[in-house]
């Protein structure tokens, strides 16, 4: 028998408050929880939604540290900007607020006092990485180094982003701090584990056998941790932001941030209501369902489990439907590269259209992978399916009774059986419509909608109304009354999926918003019902608005690559016996002349103040050769000798290189001797 249960608790996974929310977070987490939440409170079920910002994590700290600001400074930035985005976009909250909330903080720390009271914890002492230097010990985040499996040397503690390898820092090669720049030592730090192991048994039985209808992705996802086998986590970091860890000799110890940010769940729970709280947690009756991405699975189905279940009076979640990811014209959307459609600057850019967003990132949901976002889409998908099938069908039933009936519903008398049919068809709407909802496949249920739509096209397009209006009004009354229906029912399927514009249509139709419990029905607008004032849907789409859109996201690539050709970071420091090994002199130019058959090169004879040697250069493409006859140049004089097109260089000339590979010789300020020593 399947579980009943009185009211759902809905959380959505806890933005980073480092940085504005991109389509990429509304299409993997927050419309779908949504649409979700909507569809339950239209059915007049007890919900709450409940988000927030996560407002500590290394991320944060890292963006403070590049702009010179506080965290704290950033996050304030960020959670307000995150916080009316989602309200632009209808995205019903029952509360968004903030882990650095002092309700969060109490929360939090009573979590991890009532575990390690109860010594659920493991206390272990192990060596990390800590920069002298900075005098402190380094997150993950923080240590750049050589990866071990590609030789890229920009790869971090946890993960190089160059090979997608997952890390940990002492797998890196030449470490550095990021802090400060220079080289870490090992020093022993102690920390409080979260034993997973000893609750493997558990979760194994709740998620592999009793959740076999979550969803493959993240069931799968959970069997592969389990059969890896689980290790203790440890739940708290040296770091200077976050939650102090709430026990003695605990100075300068936070809690890990994936320990705090569920609980911020709670926390936001708490704060809405300081009273009930508890019965969205612990009563049995309650079902809690996490809306997340994939990278957050691990989190929500095993770790926040565990740490619920330790506490012993929690529920745990029913259902944990996380997506995979959105990617943006066929590459991974980056907060820290810019790379994103950001939700406030699409309201600036194309105003009112949020209910275009929504269908547009609904009907392309990562729901069982990856999937991408284009502007073509967007502008199809608008232009074809909102304005051309479900725009069209509603202007014209409106339309018509207008036209015809002064804008009130007609009656309709004497149904044929193409009528009858019609009615039919749309009776099992609210069927598939539940049971596509009730298993998280908002894509399919969004196209169930549009079906509906399409039923109604049809339904005009073969019976004419506009052709009969000369000779049988009569059955122009009972077309007209049919096609009202659908366009009620429309108000109620697409609800959850475009608030605005159903809003709107229920302002069109002259009716307060119907409920759920209504779709399905064919008398829903009764005869003689005054309609509102018709106005336009949706409207097209023109090619300069995509076309802009496109544009800006290659002006992003541009800058990026830009970026990337940033200053070297300098290269590991050498013993000043390792340069005293080279012997740079200054040379004076008596000759120098293009290789034959290689652009790159020129040949130079250099007089180096004993005798005269011959050095080839990489510099053709900088410098004619005749402007550099007589001139002064610097050079490796003890350099092993190299044969390059033939000839023997004797040595090599330094030139400095800009960021775009551009080369300049470096010459002595003055005339000095030839041979002079450069130190
Ligand atoms: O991945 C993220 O953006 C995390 N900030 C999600 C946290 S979800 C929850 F645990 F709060
Ligand atoms: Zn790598």
């Amino acid at each position: 028998m399947e579980k009943q249960f009185k009211r759902t608790l809905i959380t959505t996974a806890l933005p980073y408050a480092n940085g504005p929310v991109h389509i990429g977070h509304l299409a993997g987490v927050y419309i779908p929880a949504d649409i979700y939440a909507r569809y339950l409170r239209l059915k007049g079920e007890e919900v709450l939604m409940i988000g927030g910002s996560d407002e500590h994590g290394v991320p944060i700290t890292l963006r403070a540290k590049k702009e010179n600001v506080t965290p704290q400074d950033i996050v304030d930035r960020y959670h307000f900007l995150i916080k009316k985005s989602f309200e632009d976009f209808g995205i019903t909250f029952d509360i968004y607020s903030r882990t650095t909330s002092p309700t969060h903080y109490q929360t939090a720390s009573e979590f991890f006092r009532i575990l390690y009271d109860k010594g659920v914890f493991i206390e272990k002492t192990s060596e990390q990485y800590y920069d002298e230097k900075s005098g402190q010990f380094l997150a993950d985040r923080y240590i750049m180094g050589v990866c071990p499996h590609c030789g890229n040397d920009q790869a971090y503690g946890d993960q190089c982003e160059a090979c997608g390898t997952s890390l940990s820092p002492t797998d890196l090669i030449r470490p550095k701090s990021m802090i400060s720049g220079s080289i870490p030592i090992m020093k022993e730090t102690k920390h409080w584990y979260l034993p997973l192991d000893k609750y493997e048994p558990f979760l194994r039985k709740w998620i592999l056998e009793d959740h076999t209808e979550w969803k493959s992705n993240v069931y799968g996802q959970c069997k592969s941790w389990l059969d890896m086998g689980l290790q203790p986590r440890a739940v708290s970091r040296d770091l200077d932001w976050g939650i102090p860890v709430p026990v003695e000799h605990a100075e300068g110890k936070v809690l890990y941030v994936w320990f705090d940010a569920p609980i911020g769940y709670i926390s936001n729970t708490k704060e809405l209501l300081p009273d009930s709280w508890e019965t969205w947690w612990k009563d049995p009756e309650t079902r809690m369902l996490h809306f997340i991405g994939k990278d957050n699975i691990v989190f929500h189905c095993i770790v926040f489990p565990t740490m619920l279940m330790a506490d012993g009076t929690y529920n745990l979640p029913e259902n944990v439907p996380a997506n995979e990811f959105l990617n943006l014209e066929g590459d991974k959307i980056s907060t820290t590269r810019n790379r994103a459609v950001w939700l406030h600057e699409y309201l600036e850019e194309i105003p009112g259209k949020q209910d275009v967003l929504r269908y547009v990132l609904t009907a392309n949901a990562p729901e069982t992978k990856d999937n991408d976002f284009t502007w073509k889409d967007f502008q199809a998908r608008n232009n074809n399916e909102l304005v051309a099938i479900l725009g069209n069908f509603v202007n014209r039933a409106l339309v018509l009774t207008e036209k015809y009936f002064g804008g009130k519903v007609p009656a309709a008398s004497g149904l044929t059986d193409y009528d009858r049919q019609t009615l039919h068809d749309f009776i099992h709407v609210k069927r598939d419509l539940e049971r596509l909802l009730d298993t998280f496949h908002f894509r399919d249920a969004q196209k169930e909608a549009m079906n509906l739509a399409r039923i109604g096209n049809k339904y005009l397009a073969d019976t004419e109304p506009w052709k009969l209006a000369k000779t049988d009004m009569p059955r122009v009354a009972t077309i007209i009354h049919i096609a009202l229906q659908i366009t009620a029912n429309l108000a109620i399927a697409f609800e959850p999926f475009l608030p605005f514009s159903m809003a709107k249509l229920n302002r069109m139709l002259n009716v307060e918003p119907l409920g759920w419990d209504r779709l399905g029905l064919t008398g829903l607008l009764e005869a003689g019902h005054q309609l509102g004032k018709t106005e336009l849907l949706f409207e097209k789409i023109e090619d300069p608005v995509i076309e802009a859109q496109v544009q800006k996201l290659q002006e992003t690539k541009k800058a990026n690559e830009k970026a990337n050709n940033q200053t070297k970071p300098i290269r590991e420091t050498v013993a000043f016996d390792d340069f005293g090994k080279l012997d740079i002199r200054v040379g004076t130019v008596l000759a120098c002349e293009k290789v034959a058959g290689a652009d790159k090169l020129l040949q130079f004879l250099i007089d180096d103040g004993l005798e005269q040697r011959t050095i080839i250069s990489g510099i053709a493409p900088f410098y004619d050769p005749e402007t550099l006859t007589g001139k002064q140049v610097c050079f490796i004089a003890n350099l092993a000798p190299r044969k390059l097109k033939g000839i023997v260089s004797q040595g090599m000339i330094l030139s400095a290189e800009d960021t775009d590979g551009k080369l300049v010789v470096i010459t002595p300020e003055k005339f000095i001797r030839a041979g002079s020593e450069v130190k």
